[in-house]
């Protein structure tokens, strides 16, 4: 079984994506992680973020791996706290938009999900990773929501940061996410559409469920 979740950042994709995965035993695959992994080694490898042929080359030789208590390894080193920085969101936003960087990843993601029932989140994973995935879902939320809830994550991680910055970088990556030339976020007739902004966790887990029957 393959269900496909794509949704903007802050939609709440990866926290609900998880918890399905744990209590519906799919394996849980954040696709978002493997462009982080390849943004990590650009930046860890100094190759400039202009150079498509280099990053190109690194993507097309990247080694990541997703473990059932959802760490992420590059190259057998676990990176998932690494890979959650700001510089490597600003990276991982440039290298994604390379679509011969997407090639790779593509297959890549669809490898991942060989010998496994998966719940797979992104941008483009119920149009062009898995566009026949048994469910596909788009998760939304409205931009002062999504705002709001990085504002309190990181004030739980003890980083002091500004609403107004939080909301205009989340404007910011909508229209790179929106705007790609391939493997852009899009609603389609065939997603099940939920808006996550005056939902709590437990009602959208649910309210998925519900769908799957699981
Ligand atoms: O979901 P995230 O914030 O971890 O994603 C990191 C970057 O990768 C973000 O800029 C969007 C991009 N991305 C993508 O282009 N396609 C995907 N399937 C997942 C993420």
């Amino acid at each position: 079984m393959i269900v496909a979740i794509d949704g903007p950042a802050g939609s709440g994709k990866g926290t609900i994506s998880k918890i399905v995965g744990e209590k519906c035993n799919l394996l849980y695959i954040d696709t978002g992680a493997t462009y982080r992994c390849l943004a990590l080694k650009v930046l860890e490898n100094n190759i400039d973020l202009e150079d498509k042929d280099a990053i190109i080359d690194a993507a097309s030789k990247i080694n990541v791996r997703f473990t059932l208590d959802a760490k992420t390894y590059l190259d057998d080193i676990d990176v998932s706290s690494k890979i959650r920085t700001p510089e490597v969101s600003s990276a991982a936003s440039k290298v994604s938009s390379i679509p011969k960087v997407r090639e790779y990843m593509v297959d890549l993601q669809r490898r991942m999900a060989n010998s496994d029932d998966v719940i797979m989140e992104g941008r483009d994973i119920t149009t062009v990773v898995f566009p026949n995935a048994d469910y596909k879902f788009y998760l939304d939320a409205s931009i002062n929501e999504r705002a709001n809830r990085r504002y309190k994550q990181n004030l739980e991680k003890g980083i002091e940061s500004s609403l107004e910055e939080i909301k205009k970088s989340i404007e910011e990556r909508d229209y790179a996410d929106m705007h790609k030339e391939v493997g852009s976020l899009m609603r389609t007739d065939e997603q099940t559409y939920i808006d996550t902004s005056n939902m709590t966790i437990d009602e959208v887990v649910e309210e998925i469920r519900k769908v799957i029957g699981r």
